[in-house]
């Protein structure tokens, strides 16, 4: 989709610029003597904050009187920001860049709050607002609650003809999409800019804002219960999410390194015991092995999947092995047939690495309840995130399970006998609480992944970008040399989901030859990304005592160098998605 042809109410360009303006002010001013200059940061931040705080209420506001009142606060609140801008320029808190940057930024939001002032002025406001108020209440998705994705659904809603719903008798002529045609809402002194929406990796706000009630009245039962450690509220989320995963037993703790940690505990891994993993994971995966003194075996990767290659796994089976630990990476689970078949064999311990993975499945089965432990993560980026650190193990096994209750709590039982050397890996209640609102919700984010992955692939396909992902990958990274990572230039090849597996989208992860421009277009545009993982486990140098050099695992190598996550979160719009591939196309055409 073209982004010049989206149609946007101006109203949510101001609001938006308005946010990155916020945005600017907040980095800007978070650095050096800026910062420590705090009478001046306050004041310019407070004043970012207005503007974007009075459109946001002029939204809401039905009356063309107060919704005008809000903007001519959020104009005075433009020539604060300017006249802060020119002080901290003075003071050589900033660049004369980024100054002039930042000033044109205001000075765009300014133009923007006034052109609607004028605009409001003429009067039809009133009626077009009230039409499209309704009309949103009626047709818009339900996942739009904060008011910026409710202000994008009625544009998607009135703009789209193939999102537009039949007419019935329930729908009056007066919201029929005849009438709402942007040419209702674009008078000619008011014609779309050509600003794109900048779209951040990960908008955790959008999430909390359709759910905060129902949040803090859940942080004000452990408040009004002031039992914080363990407790009710954790043993009701380890049924719960044991029972969302198809486990027996689920057990708080700490957090998803802990939750790793702990199960290799529970095992009595010890020093010199080999544990197969993967290197192309976060650093947790293999940290926790290497703890415990035990050494992380790597094996590489299906180049498709990004998951351990379970074909590579029993050529490095040695005496020594006691676990094989794959990791179910970005939200799509390992191969895990082959996976427990060698396991078996070989009479080792399976622990699943599900911490990006909650919900995924393979032919059926969640992760977390194929191994004999499953390890989740509940840090506020996964798809199930607390308000901080948090994690869990699932085990369909009662003797671990109660081994594993008994080490995160220094191995005592009764208190202060101390049965283990254990450790306090224990879950807060207050997290607890958190998660039990979320998991609530989260088949229905997970939902808005997938459906945000298949419009990437709809997007990606109609751009021209796509290659064959089997074709490029599977016969190129085998048969690569070191270092020689190099794919069909401007392409991209797109998450590859196996045959039976329900992928949760905790990541969605591209992968092209010039990575380095794409990433500049997207940083260019405001878009966040990530590259999820740079530099392979095998490679670090905190593991350079196991011995592995560059090319030892070229798969996970060539996937460490051409892969870049993008945004995926439920609460993305078809703009935002839109413009996200635009930039993507700017990057790989500029080859
Ligand atoms: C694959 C993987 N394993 C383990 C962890 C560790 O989880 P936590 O950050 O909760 O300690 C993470 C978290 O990012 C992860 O992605």
């Amino acid at each position: 989709m073209n982004m010049a042809t989206i149609e946007r109410f101006e109203d949510l360009e101001a609001w938006q610029r308005a946010r990155e303006l916020t945005n600017v002010i907040y980095d800007m001013s978070d650095v050096g003597a800026f910062a420590r200059d705090f009478g001046l940061r306050d004041q310019i931040r407070r004043a970012a904050v207005s503007i974007m705080s009075n459109i946001a209420e002029g939204f809401e506001s039905r009356t063309s009187r107060l919704y005008i009142e809000h903007l001519g606060r959020a104009k005075a609140s433009c020539g604060e920001v300017r006249a802060q801008l020119y002080l901290a320029h003075d003071r050589q808190y900033v660049s004369g860049e980024v100054f002039e940057q930042t000033l044109a930024l205001a000075e765009s939001v300014s133009r923007l709050t006034h052109g609607l002032i004028r605009y409001l002025s003429n009067a039809r406001i009133n009626e077009i607002r009230e039409d499209t108020a309704c009309y949103a209440e009626e047709y818009a998705v339900s996942y739009a609650s904060n008011f910026a994705s409710v202000h994008y659904q009625e544009v998607t809603v009135t703009t789209n003809e193939s999102q537009v719903p039949p007419a019935s008798e329930s729908s009056p002529s007066h919201l029929q999409p005849s009438h709402l045609q942007p040419s209702h809402l674009q008078p000619s002194h008011l014609q779309p800019s050509n600003l794109q929406p900048s779209v951040p990796l990960l908008d955790l706000k959008a999430q909390y804002t359709a759910i905060r009630d129902e949040i803090r009245a859940a942080i004000d039962r452990v408040a009004d219960a002031q039992q914080f450690i363990l407790g009710p509220e954790v043993e009701a989320l380890e049924h719960e999410v044991a029972a969302y995963s198809g486990c027996a037993y689920g057990i708080g703790v700490s957090s998803g390194t802990d939750a790793l940690l702990v199960a290799l505990m529970a095992i009595d891994i010890r020093p010199g015991d080999e544990v197969i993993t993967t290197p192309y994971t976060f650093f947790a995966t293999a940290g926790s092995i290497a703890r415990l003194g035990a050494v992380p075996v790597f094996v590489d990767i299906d180049p498709l999947t990004f998951n351990i290659d379970p074909t590579a796994i029993e050529a490095r089976i040695t005496p020594r092995t006691r676990v094989i630990m794959p990791v179910h990476l970005y939200g799509q689970m390992a191969d895990m047939d082959p996976i427990m078949d060698i396991a078996q064999r070989h009479g080792l311990v399976v622990i699943e690495d599900a911490a990006q993975a909650i919900g995924s499945e393979y032919k059926g089965r969640r992760a977390g309840s194929i191994g004999h432990m499953g390890c989740f993560s509940f840090f506020p980026s996964k798809n199930l995130g607390g308000f901080g650190d948090g994690g869990m193990v699932t085990t369909n096994d009662a003797a671990l399970a109660e081994r594993i209750r008994l080490l995160r709590g220094h191995g005592a039982h009764p208190k202060y006998y101390h049965k283990l050397i254990g450790g306090n890996f224990r879950l807060d209640a207050l997290q607890a609480a958190v998660l039990r609102v979320k998991l609530k919700y989260l088949d229905d984010w997970t939902a808005g992944r997938q459906r945000n992955a298949a419009t990437y692939r709809r997007l990606f396909a109609e751009a021209g970008l796509t290659i064959d992902p089997p074709s490029c990958l599977t016969a190129g990274c085998h048969a690569r040399n070191k270092g020689d990572c190099t794919l069909p230039p401007g392409r991209v090849v797109l998450p590859v989901e196996a045959p039976d597996r329900r992928h949760i989208y905790n990541q969605f992860v591209i992968r092209m030859a010039q990575r380095d421009r794409v990433m500049a277009a997207l940083k260019a545009r405001r878009i966040g990304h990530e590259i999820y993982y740079p530099v392979p486990l095998h490679l670090q140098e905190c593991f350079a005592y196991l011995g592995q050099r560059p090319g030892d695992l070229p798969a996970s190598e060539c996937a460490a160098a051409e892969t870049l996550a993008l945004p995926i979160y439920p609460e993305l719009t078809d703009a935002m998605l839109a413009a996200v591939v635009e930039a993507v196309a700017a990057g790989v055409r500029e080859a």
